[in-house]
């Protein structure tokens, strides 16, 4: 019996896809790994499912159904490129080969470009959800035409996560590279929520409470519409103790944060799409400040570490998440659009949020009102701006605003929080100091300014006689 898809890479998300898929599928599944040996130990382990092992391409290819697909679990990068160029050479035209690493998507551009030389179908598509999500039900995200979707859906539906309507969390979110950019936004919402909830815990410490409390707490929030995938975790990783100390096991972990880099991916692509995710910004670049020990060490308090007393409430502290962690979601929903305008990629936002709300890592229970309003006007400037999340956020900025100026005053970082407040008072400013930005600009650079009063762009002959020139109307 032919496979009716092989993955390549026997690495644990490689293997939990390939696990997923023979389990859903009911039908074998090839898997390739250059490295016989390791293909061994993965049909060794797994005697139950019907995997089909290949360390030579040729024959894991002839293994296949047609049109034959491949999804690659290997590494983004060389590894990628290496098992495109080979697959490339003993695919038939017609074949898709889908990406589900976390690869950037310029470079899955490329891919699509190179592959399509071969008459084959290159598709990134965001894979979320670890090892267990790839093994029980990710959130898959692909980016490519609609024929390869109408392909591709009865391989990837069975295997994909169910929102509680029974609705599976897979799609096609728009064409080209747009699966994993939106892949990559997933990941910078990640990277934001983590320090929301981390600055939360740090705060709920400072107000008083114990690591147990503030695990008894943060399951208190995590209820109804506001409960989350990463509250959840959270819940769990406070309440282990240290199995060689006393206490908790967060309390000896070393406080610098590592990532691997899609939050930067975002923070660079906000940018490059003039796009504001200074959330995410403010959460990558903690992990950057967090790393840099010497400069740290240079700073060191002489009396070691303080813990200044907080004058916050827990009920504060957790209106002031649930407001920033909305703001944080909306910039990330802002760049989709933006990215997808640019590129034409077609991003549906009530799709994508609708098949965020289970398998991934961002999941969370008000991902499905966002869908409904996207749903409603796909145009609309911001979910945040629209009931209900309009209401909760004029609430909650009273408790944002009294919980930034009481870190503050307590001097305890929270860069993530600070960076939510300022972003969302500058949204509810009717004027901003980029005014004087505007006229600086000129004055030193010519760089034209425009006015309020006028159309046209403007320019002051300042060392001259100080004229205002108009120079385009
Ligand atoms: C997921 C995750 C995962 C991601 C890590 C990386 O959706 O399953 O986003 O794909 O690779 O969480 O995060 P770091 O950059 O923090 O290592």
């Amino acid at each position: 019996m032919e496979c009716p898809i092989g993955v390549v890479g026997t690495g644990v998300m490689g293997a939990s896809l390939a696990r997923n898929l023979e389990r859903n599928l009911k039908q074998p599944i090839a898997i390739f790994d250059l490295n016989q040996e390791k293909v061994d130990v993965l049909l060794a382990q797994h005697p139950e499912a019907d995997l089909r092992g290949f360390s030579e391409v040729g024959e894991f290819v002839g293994s296949l159904k047609h049109p034959q697909v491949v999804l690659l679990m290997v590494p983004a990068g060389k590894p990628v490129e290496a098992a495109l160029a080979s697959l490339c050479a003993e695919l038939e035209p017609g074949a898709m080969v889908i990406d589900g690493g976390n690869t950037h998507y310029i470079e899955t551009e490329k891919h699509i470009a190179y592959a399509a030389q071969h008459g084959i179908k290159f598709i990134g598509m965001g894979v979320s959800g670890g090892e267990q999500g790839a093994l029980w039900g990710p959130s898959l995200m692909l980016g490519g035409d609609p024929s390869v979707w109408e392909a591709l859906k009865p391989l990837l539906e069975p295997i994909a996560a169910k929102a509680e309507d029974g609705q599976p969390c897979v799609t096609l979110v728009g064409s080209g590279a747009s699966g994993h950019f939106t892949k990559m936004v997933h990941n910078g919402i990640e990277y934001a929520d983590i320090e929301l909830i981390s600055e939360a815990y740090t705060l709920l410490r400072s107000a008083g409470l114990t690591t147990k409390e503030v695990a008894t707490e943060l399951s208190s929030w995590n209820q109804g519409k506001n409960r989350s995938f990463l509250l959840e975790s959270a819940v769990e990783v406070l309440s282990v103790k240290d199995p060689t100390h006393e206490g908790s096991l967060v309390d000896h972990i070393l406080d610098q944060a590592k990532g691997k880099g899609t939050g930067a991916w975002t923070v660079m692509a906000g940018a490059d799409y003039g796009v504001a995710v200074s959330i995410i910004g403010a959460s990558t670049f903690v992990r950057s400040a967090s790393s840099a020990v010497r400069e740290r060490e240079a700073w060191l308090h002489p009396e070691g570490e303080q813990t200044p007393r907080l004058n916050v409430s827990p009920t504060t502290i957790r209106d002031a998440y649930f407001t920033a962690r909305l703001i944080a979601y909306q910039q990330g929903m802002s760049l989709l659009a933006a990215a997808s305008a640019e590129n034409n990629w077609g991003i549906n936002l009530a799709d994508i949020s609708r098949i965020w709300r289970a398998g991934c890592i961002i999941r969370a229970g008000f991902l499905g009102d966002i869908s409904a309003i996207y749903e409603n006007d796909p145009e609309s400037a911001s979910f945040t701006a629209t009931e209900p999340f309009r209401g909760q956020v004029i609430a909650g900025m009273h408790s944002l605003r009294q919980t930034v100026a009481g870190a503050s005053l307590a001097a305890i970082p929270i860069p993530a929080l600070a960076t939510s407040l300022n972003h969302q008072t500058l949204l509810e400013t009717p004027r901003l100091s980029t005014a004087l930005v505007q006229l600086l600009r000129d004055y030193f650079g010519a760089h034209t300014f425009e006015r309020t009063d006028a159309a046209g762009s403007f320019h002051i002959v300042w060392e001259d006689d100080r004229q205002q020139i108009q120079t385009s109307s």
